[in-house]
């Protein structure tokens, strides 16, 4: 037998083992278990006992240092590449893009399962300054965090959703409660189990069911629950902040953003935020790996998010999933890769990654300096005092959308985490377009404006707007710190308060 065969029955002798990326795969069952645990229970240590080996996977999660070239486990500041809080490949930008956001106040790469509770109670965005004790967020912001929301919607129904994110701050155990075994399983006899209300939601809308599934669906679902683009439901006869996936039409970008055209408070468009500086209604995307990687080559393949980022592993003989979920990039052998590319060496698979995530990169920073750009030409349209086109308002409407399209396109791509490589192709697709959107809002500005404003949107844009550097909730009660930028002088001074939590403690 030659070296080509041999290796291609190691791939189909790996695939058969692994049940992935083959034909058979729903054949292959999730063992059941009877683990005389009652249904939701939801912290993690009463587990250790009968899953040893899968408990002491989960705690790796804990580990928060060991970085790969465009990841890792570090919640380093994503806009920040000039001291240590941040990481050589930031977004300058993202600041200055959020503006009038909370998402400009902080946000963090993300790291492993187990501290998503600790990280959103510390996270800017959610006020911890409010003299009442308000975060100013609803409470569909749990929704990814903790399994504690399915008893928490049972007992307030459709309420919960827009109750006030700090009224549950103290409802938990920080570490035993954070993203835990009854996300995924049901705990009586640890099958796969959606928890996920706006899943289920989606499902049942169109018509799936999710028990009929292959059981390399259901593997991806798991991770679909959360690792998807998603809003809190605004338009009238729906459930106000219930968490709801914008896919109707489809899981593509166009798909996607054609859904939010009428989803709005007046069935208009959705809007997130209104920016500070442009005035423009802008569409927040958020983490969208499922919708990546589903309509790119693994995810057409079948190989799901499991066998990368939960390769089965051996320990005394026996074979379980890791629950340690972070880069494959981490394994020096990549070895959660190499179940299947088993002709492949380490150093050719981590090259393809990385190839595609350099490019996407460097695609990813001019999509964002475009975006930019759209916003500082809408700025300078609406200030415009000279003399106008006589098409002003048309010509504006149609830059205001543009800049729109323009930063939910980037966005998608920015806000998801595989840095082009669950999707090589719609990454750089989607960046392209982004592109071209910005583009046209700066010239539609320049069309209103009869060209006058061509000085203060061509050059240089990192001397025509630098990059916000700093900003926080503290920031803007100080009104001279809001001068620091010519965006920031936008933003309007709030009174001067002091911290009402810390963690999940209220201190005043
Ligand atoms: C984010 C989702 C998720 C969470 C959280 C999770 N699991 Fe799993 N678990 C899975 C998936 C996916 C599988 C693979 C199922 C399959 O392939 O049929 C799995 C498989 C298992 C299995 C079957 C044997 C094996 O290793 O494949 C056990 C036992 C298990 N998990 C225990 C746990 C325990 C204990 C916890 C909490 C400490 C936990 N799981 C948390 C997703 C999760
Ligand atoms: C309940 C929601 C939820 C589910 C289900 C979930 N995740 Fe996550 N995941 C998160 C959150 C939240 C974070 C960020 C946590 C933080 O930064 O504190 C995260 C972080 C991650 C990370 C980054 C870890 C690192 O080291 O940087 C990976 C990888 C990941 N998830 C993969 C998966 C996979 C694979 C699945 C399915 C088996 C899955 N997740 C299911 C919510 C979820
Ligand atoms: C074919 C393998 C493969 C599949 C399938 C896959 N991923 Fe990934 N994923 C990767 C690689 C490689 C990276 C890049 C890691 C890096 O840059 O260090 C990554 C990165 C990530 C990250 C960021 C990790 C970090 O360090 O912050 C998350 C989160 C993630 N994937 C979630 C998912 C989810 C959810 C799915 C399924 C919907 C999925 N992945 C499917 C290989 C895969
Ligand atoms: C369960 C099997 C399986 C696993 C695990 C797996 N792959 Fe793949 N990979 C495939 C299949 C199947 C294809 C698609 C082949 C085709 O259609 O030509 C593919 C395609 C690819 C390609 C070419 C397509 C592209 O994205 O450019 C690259 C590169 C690749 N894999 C890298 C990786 C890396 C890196 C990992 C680990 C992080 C990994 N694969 C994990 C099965 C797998």
């Amino acid at each position: 037998m030659n070296s080509t065969r041999l290796t291609m029955l190691g791939a189909a002798l790996a695939c058969a083992m692994m049940s992935a990326g083959c034909d058979d795969t729903h054949v292959v069952k999730t063992p059941v278990f009877q683990t005389g645990l009652a249904a939701f229970t939801n912290q993690a240590s009463p587990f250790e006992k009968a899953f040893p080996r899968q408990y002491a996977s989960y705690r790796q999660n804990d580990e928060s240092t060991v970085m790969t070239e465009y990841n890792g486990s570090r919640n380093y500041q994503k806009h920040n590449d000039f001291n240590d809080k941040g990481w050589k490949h930031a977004q300058p930008y993202l600041k200055n893009l959020w503006l009038g956001y909370a998402f400009a106040y902080e946000y963090n790469a993300a790291r492993g399962h187990t501290h998503a509770v600790e990280d959103i109670l510390e996270i800017d965005r959610i006020n911890r300054f409010n003299p009442q004790g308000k975060g100013n967020q609803p409470a569909s912001c749990w929704n990814c965090k903790t399994p504690n929301m399915v008893q928490w919607v049972q007992k307030d129904g459709d309420k919960f959703w827009s109750r006030d994110f700090n009224e549950l701050r103290e409802n938990f155990n920080v570490t035993e409660e954070s993203i835990s075994c009854s996300t995924c399983h049901d705990t009586t006899n640890m099958e796969m189990k959606l928890y996920s209300i706006p899943l289920q939601d989606y499902l049942k809308r169109t018509g799936q069911d999710f028990d009929k599934m292959s059981r390399n669906e259901k593997r991806a679902l798991m991770c679909g629950q959360c690792h998807v683009e998603y809003y809190f439901a605004k338009a009238p006869g729906t459930v106000p902040n219930k968490v709801t996936f914008p896919w109707d039409n489809g899981f593509d970008v166009e798909q996607v953003y054609e859904y939010y055209k009428d989803k709005g408070a007046d069935n208009g468009p959705f809007v997130d935020f209104v920016h500070a500086v442009s005035g423009v209604k802008v569409l927040k995307a958020q983490h969208p790996e499922y919708e990546t990687w589903k309509t790119g080559p693994h995810g057409t393949a079948g190989v799901t998010c499991a066998d990368c980022h939960m390769p089965y592993q051996r320990e005394d003989g026996k074979k379980f999933s890791s629950h340690w979920w972070t880069s494959p990039l981490k394994d020096a052998e990549l070895r959660a890769c190499r179940k299947c590319h088993a002709d492949k060496t380490p150093e050719y698979l981590r090259g393809r990654v990385l190839d595609t995530q350099k490019k996407t990169f460097a695609q990813l920073l001019k999509a964002q300096e475009a975006s930019v750009r759209a916003h500082e030409a809408v700025r300078l349209a609406n200030e415009f005092t000279g003399e106008k086109n006589m098409d002003y308002d048309k010509l504006m409407a149609e830059a205001r959308e543009m800049t729109r399209k323009g930063q939910f396109f980037w966005d998608m791509v920015s806000a998801e985490n595989g840095i082009g490589f669950h999707n090589p192709t719609r990454g750089l697709e989607t960046l392209m377009r982004s592109m071209e959107y910005s583009q046209k809002a700066v010239e539609l500005c320049l069309a209103a404006t009869n060209g006058a404003i061509i000085e203060g949107v061509a050059g240089d844009i990192y001397k025509l707007v630098p990059p916000i550097r700093e900003f926080s909730r503290e920031m803007q009660m100080d009104p001279e710190a809001l001068k620091s930028h010519k965006w920031l002088s936008y933003m309007k001074p709030v009174p001067k308060t002091e911290k009402v939590w810390d963690l999940n403690k209220r201190i005043k």
